[in-house]
């Protein structure tokens, strides 16, 4: 693989991957001083090169505890001085430390090796925790006026307070300034906790590395903030920027009036600063805890120590079915003895119903909703599909009319068949030559919406479901989405499926993106008196009945004093997060939520098991633990493998001749993205870019999704994602005609990015090879496959429309339909018929009729969105795709049997209207 960049880290320096390989960068630095000073002392003349690769470690070192700056300052002395061997094995030291991460249990590694070995043995008790069982590390930030000066007595005062019996160890990163503030909260992922007093400085003496173009663009500079509340606006800021993070103000002034002030609501709680150190620390403890307390497992732990005895059903749990037996003992010994200790069917004694919980379910669910940014959640053990469907049972009634991507989760369009609901479909712009949709244009949204007015059906409106990012990485701009439709009818309820953006939480860059970071937003906006003169201002430049024309080309801006912001969001939690299979969120930010909370049980009581996985409801509650405490690090990373996997495939030489990974520009038409952004690592493209377009734009890409193009190496996605498998063990997600989705996650590490170019690498070769062995022959037959694969792709064929006898009321404008009558209808065989898809009866029928109207939903793999639904027309677009269709798996169609149609003459039999 080649070798990572070094990057310096400048006041210039605003690549987009600069600021997420930070961590990366970091130990790669280290390991090149290390590198460069073990050389020296061989090679005397190399002193200056090692005091280079020291300086290359930049500014960035002040905003991490260790090394800090004590050992930084020995070693600088040590190469200044000239002492290779001494500098050589501190570098070694502190190099080491950094990677394995020893230094958050052992106290050694913040001395010298002298100063060490002369330690006396209480210092564990005052700095860390050998030899005691393991204690989580993290660090806290001070903000201090004169911190050059007072860092050292914080750090110490700091390491006086820690006590055996404090669950966690951390320690102190201190710093003077707002922007050193914002830095080290950005870069230092271990971060858990902030205090600030009051006194310190706006800006940074000196470069202030890699972000001060971040801050501005992101109007925290000195041009947009006041001096005189600092500490207010930084933790608003850092809220911003990392929600989790527990905030406290140590003030010498007037702590009533500060505390009394509404954004004091950002701070966990506001000390007097002469009063007793120990209580910031205890304060700062119990902030932790109160994220690393995950009250479900807790129990379950407990539980499974419990000497109890099982009446129930469920023999399997407390194991004794399993250990005692000749023949299923192996399963014991796999899993071990606590899943079965863990497992069981009881709703009391320590544990809580997941269907009606009353007690540490209901905890769990309430902190979720803390960190998710949702008033409610709940846990669902059958995956989002359920979830979606729980959201579709309990809002939408017969008859209702639901704004639907088609492309969407399967569970949607099955939601609806259940719930009665009435789809109108919407079109995501197709992206033809890779056989894939992307995402809905808001103008088809927005269109549809009008057209129901038009028509006088916008009463029967009710949800607007989309996926949130699409399967392919696209992202909406769910603000602008909501507000302009909102515009249209304020009370639409949006059911964002995050299916895959669950982690988007826990990433500054992605949050403003997610159903409940555009809903905070929103309720934001609403709250501020200016909202409703820019509302008006807005409807005075419009006139009264301004035309649709019109609407459709202005950024409608919805009257604050009339939205009811109805926000549902459902995640897979397992997707992306440290959750069990099938693990998933439904998250509710709901002003009307009261109205439909019942409804919400009926659902609950309709879809869940009631015998849901004990393990899985534990998974859920971790998982939520995890992201508060080391998600923004996690997501980061995964950032930052995507990045590298990005450009690592993209500028190698050989790999890149034969595949690809798509640029945002590819996956996303330059028409929706009007800030001029093209692709993450495109040259001259920066952190500003970056900013504008994630606030503008109406689509972009998550970086972690990666598009790679595999039909330019002569496979198609399914033979390519089967080769990967078996003969590398490499895992993949999703695939089309020439391509593969590639998707990193919080589990990746810089060894899957090696492995995974390795392996790509040696593909090259090997098809280098082969083509050379086999002469123009092969190369002639290579060059047609990867044409067929890139250029003989079929068309994507658009939704038709609904049978007439599925269209209740429908206007002339809008297709939406009565779904579940045809669904249902498929049930009588007498009104059902079979056509092959090759017969000549096919074609007959779609020149002169009797129209053919599909009986079920017709699902190939891939692409994996239906391009039939029942009761919809079959047209000639999607008769001619299926027939080029070369996938063996397709759900609702049997080859030998032909498409199954309702029979036009019994169509209507089975409406009820
Ligand atoms: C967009 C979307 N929504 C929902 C689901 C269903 O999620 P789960 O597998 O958790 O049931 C999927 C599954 O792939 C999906 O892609």
């Amino acid at each position: 693989m080649p070798k990572k960049k070094i990057m310096p880290v400048s006041g210039q320096d605003s690549r987009i991957d600069h600021f997420f390989s930070l961590p990366g960068t970091r130990t790669d630095n280290w390991r090149s001083l290390h590198a460069t000073a073990r050389k020296w002392t061989r090679d005397p003349q190399l002193q200056s090169d090692v005091m280079s690769a020291f300086e290359a470690l930049g500014p960035n070192e002040r905003f991490f505890a260790y090394p800090g700056h004590k050992l930084i300052a020995t070693l600088r002395d040590r190469i200044e001085s000239g002492q290779a061997d001494s500098a050589v094995s501190l570098v070694q030291r502190i190099s080491e430390s950094i990677l394995d991460r020893t230094y958050k249990e052992d106290p050694g590694d913040w001395m010298t090796a002298e100063a060490a070995a002369e330690a006396p043995p209480e210092i564990n008790t005052t700095t860390l925790a050998r030899g005691q069982s393991h204690r989580p590390y993290f660090e806290t930030l001070f903000v201090a006026p004169g911190a050059a000066t007072r860092a050292d007595h914080i750090i110490d005062q700091i390491r006086r307070l820690r006590r055996p019996e404090d669950p966690f160890i951390y320690e102190a990163v201190v710093v003077g300034s707002f922007e050193e503030a914002i830095c080290a909260v950005l870069l230092n992922p271990a971060v858990s906790a902030v205090t600030l007093y009051e006194g310190f400085d706006l800006e940074t003496k000196g470069s202030v590395p890699a972000l001060r173009q971040f801050l501005t663009s992101a109007g925290l500079d000195a041009e947009h903030l006041s001096e005189d509340d600092l500490p207010l606006s930084l933790a608003g800021a850092i809220k911003k920027i990392r929600p989790e993070v527990d905030i406290y103000l140590l003030s010498d002034r007037h702590v009533e009036r500060v505390a009394g002030d509404p954004r004091a609501s950002d701070f966990r709680r506001v000390l007097y600063s002469v009063e007793e150190l120990l209580e910031l620390h205890l304060c700062i403890l119990e902030g932790v805890s109160d994220r690393f307390r995950t009250p479900f497992f807790d129990n379950l732990k407990k539980y499974a120590m419990r000497p109890i005895s099982t009446f129930h059903a469920l023999p399997i749990a407390r194991g004794k079915s399993v250990f005692k037996s000749d023949w299923i003992r192996d399963m014991g010994e796999f899993y071990g003895l606590n899943i079965f200790l863990a497992e069981s069917s009881a709703t009391t004694g320590g544990l809580d119903s997941l269907l009606e919980p009353t007690g540490n379910i209901k905890e769990a669910q309430e902190m979720a909703a803390r960190a998710f940014g949702a008033d409610h959640v709940f846990f669902v053990t059958n995956g989002t599909s359920t979830s979606n469907k729980m959201v579709h049972q309990a809002l939408v009634a017969p008859g209702d009319i639901v704004l639907l991507d088609r492309n969407c989760h399967k569970s949607h369009h099955y939601g609806l068949v259940l719930a009665g609901g009435q789809p109108l479909y919407i079109e995501a712009f197709p992206m033809t030559e890779y056989s894939m949709y992307g995402a809905v244009p808001l103008s088809s949204i927005k269109n549809a919406l009008l057209d129901l007015k038009a028509e006088g059906r916008l009463d029967r409106v009710k949800m607007v479901d989309l996926t949130n990012c699409t399967f392919d990485g696209h992202i909406y701009n769910t603000r602008r989405v909501m507000e302009e439709c909102l515009a249209i009818k304020p009370d639409l309820i949006f059911l964002w499926d995050e299916a895959w953006f669950g982690f988007a939480r826990w990433s500054p860059f992605l949050r403003q993106r997610t159903a409940m970071g555009a809903a905070e937003a929103i309720e934001t906006w609403m709250k501020d008196p200016a909202s409703v003169e820019e509302y008006e201002k807005q409807q005075k430049k419009l006139g009264k009945n301004p035309k649709a024309a019109k609407l459709l080309e202005t950024r409608l801006i919805p009257d604050p004093r009339q939205i009811r912001l109805r926000v549902y969001q459902t995640n897979s939690t397992h997707k992306s997060m440290s959750s069990l299979r099938q693990g998933s969120m439904l998250l509710v930010r709901d002003v009307d939520f009261g109205e439909v909370e019942a409804q919400f049980h009926e659902a609950v009581f309709t879809h869940a098991s009631t015998s849901p996985n004990q393990q899985l409801i534990a998974s859920l509650d971790v998982a939520r633990r995890q992201m508060e405490l080391e998600g923004y690090g996690l997501v980061a990373n995964a950032i930052e493998i995507a990045l590298d996997i990005r450009n690592e495939i993209n500028s190698h030489p050989l790999i890149s001749k034969y595949f690809r990974v798509l640029g945002a520009d590819e996956m996303v038409p330059a028409e929706y993205r009007t800030s001029g952004f093209t692709d993450f690592l495109d040259e001259g493209i920066s952190w500003t870019d970056q900013v504008r377009s994630m606030h503008e734009d109406e689509f972009c890409l998550d970086p972690t999704r990666m598009t790679l193009v595999c039909g330019t190496a002569g496979f198609d996605g399914t033979q390519f994602k089967k080769l990967l498998a078996e003969e590398f063990d490499i895992q993949l997600n999703k695939t089309s005609r020439n391509s593969v989705l590639l998707q990193s996650n919080i589990n990746n590490t810089r060894s899957d990015v090696a492995q995974l170019v390795r392996v790509l690498l040696q593909i090259c070769q090997n098809l280098e090879k082969d083509l050379a062995r086999g002469g123009e022959n092969a190369r002639a037959t290579f060059e047609a496959r990867v044409k067929s694969l890139m250029e003989d792709v079929p068309n994507l064929p658009d939704f038709s429309h609904f049978h007439d006898a599925f269209r209740w009321d429908a206007g002339k404008k809008t297709w939406e339909g009565d779904m579940r009558s045809a669904f249902f209808s498929a049930y009588y065989p007498e009104g059902c018929e079979y056509v092959p898809l090759d017969s000549p009866e096919v074609d007959k029928r779609l020149k002169n009729g009797p129209e053919m109207i599909s009986a079920n939903f017709v699902i190939p793999y891939p692409p994996g969105f239906p391009i039939m639904v029942p009761g919809q027309v079959i047209s000639k677009e999607t008769i001619d795709f299926m027939r080029k269709l070369d996938v063996t798996e397709i759900h609702g169609f049997e080859l030998a049997k032909g498409l199954k149609l309702i029979r036009p003459d019994h169509a209507s039999e089975h409406v009820r209207k």
